[in-house]
C-alpha cells in the first residue's frame, strides 16, 4: 500500500532566510503545515479505493469540478502535492531565467515584466486562501491562473510550471499582511528558475 510521505526540504531550514522566507516560517510551514496534511491525507486514504495510485492521480480523481466543497481527502492530497512542488520550486541559490524560458514567456506575455506583474495580480486576487501559478496548457501555451485552497492545475490538465502558495501560513511571520510584498520577493528573490524550466512541455 502507499502511503504519502514528508519530504525533507531541498535545503536547510535556514537557507532561504537571507531571502524573504525565514527559519522560522519554514519551521511551521513545513514541519508543521506540510506534515498536518500528509498525516490527515494517510487518515482518509487507509482503506480507500485510491489506496494504491500515484499521488498525481489521487489528486486527478478525488478532484469535483461542480462540487462547492472538496472533499478531506482531494484537499489533503492536493496540498501534499503543492507543497512538494513549492519547496523545489524554491532555493537559495540564485540563478537567471535559462533562455529557453524566458523566450517563451516573452513570447507569451509580451515580456518577462507582464508575466511577473500578472502573476502577482493573480496572488493578490485570489480571494482567502489559495495559490497563484504559471501553468503550461497541452498545446504549449503559458498562462497564469489562480486557484483556491488545494485545487492546483493537475485539476485543469495544465502543468504547473512554478506555483506560490498565498495560503497566510506562507507569509504571515515574515511579511504580516503584505501580501503584494510576499509575492514580489518571491519571484525576485526565492523561485528556483532552473527548477521552474525543468518543468516545460
Ligand atoms: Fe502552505
Amino acid at each position: 500500500k502507499m502511503a504519502f510521505e514528508l519530504p525533507d526540504l531541498p535545503y536547510a531550514h535556514d537557507a532561504l532566510s537571507n531571502f524573504g522566507m525565514s527559519k522560522e516560517t519554514l519551521e511551521y510551514h513545513h514541519d508543521l503545515h506540510h506534515k498536518a496534511y500528509v498525516d490527515n491525507g494517510n487518515k482518509l486514504l487507509a482503506g480507500s479505493e485510491h489506496e494504491d495510485k500515484k499521488l498525481e492521480d489521487i489528486v486527478r480523481d478525488t478532484y469535483q469540478p461542480q462540487a462547492l466543497v472538496q472533499s478531506g481527502l482531494f484537499n489533503n492530497a492536493s496540498q501534499h502535492w503543492n507543497h512538494i512542488q513549492f519547496w523545489e520550486m524554491m532555493g537559495p541559490k540564485s540563478v537567471g531565467m535559462p533562455s529557453e524560458l524566458e523566450n517563451k514567456i516573452v513570447s507569451d506575455f509580451g515580456s518577462v515584466q507582464d508575466f511577473k506583474d500578472k502573476f502577482c495580480a493573480s496572488g493578490v486576487g485570489q480571494f482567502g486562501s489559495g495559490w497563484c501559478w504559471l501553468v503550461q496548457d497541452k498545446s504549449g501555451t503559458l498562462s497564469v491562473t489562480k486557484t483556491e485552497n488545494g485545487v492546483n492545475p493537475i485539476c485543469h490538465n495544465q502543468t504547473a510550471l512554478l506555483g506560490c502558495d498565498v495560503w497566510e501560513h506562507s507569509y504571515y511571520i515574515d511579511f504580516r499582511n503584505k501580501r503584494p510584498n510576499y509575492l514580489t520577493n518571491f519571484l525576485e528573490k526565492l523561485v528556483n528558475w532552473e527548477n521552474v524550466a525543468s518543468r516545460m512541455l
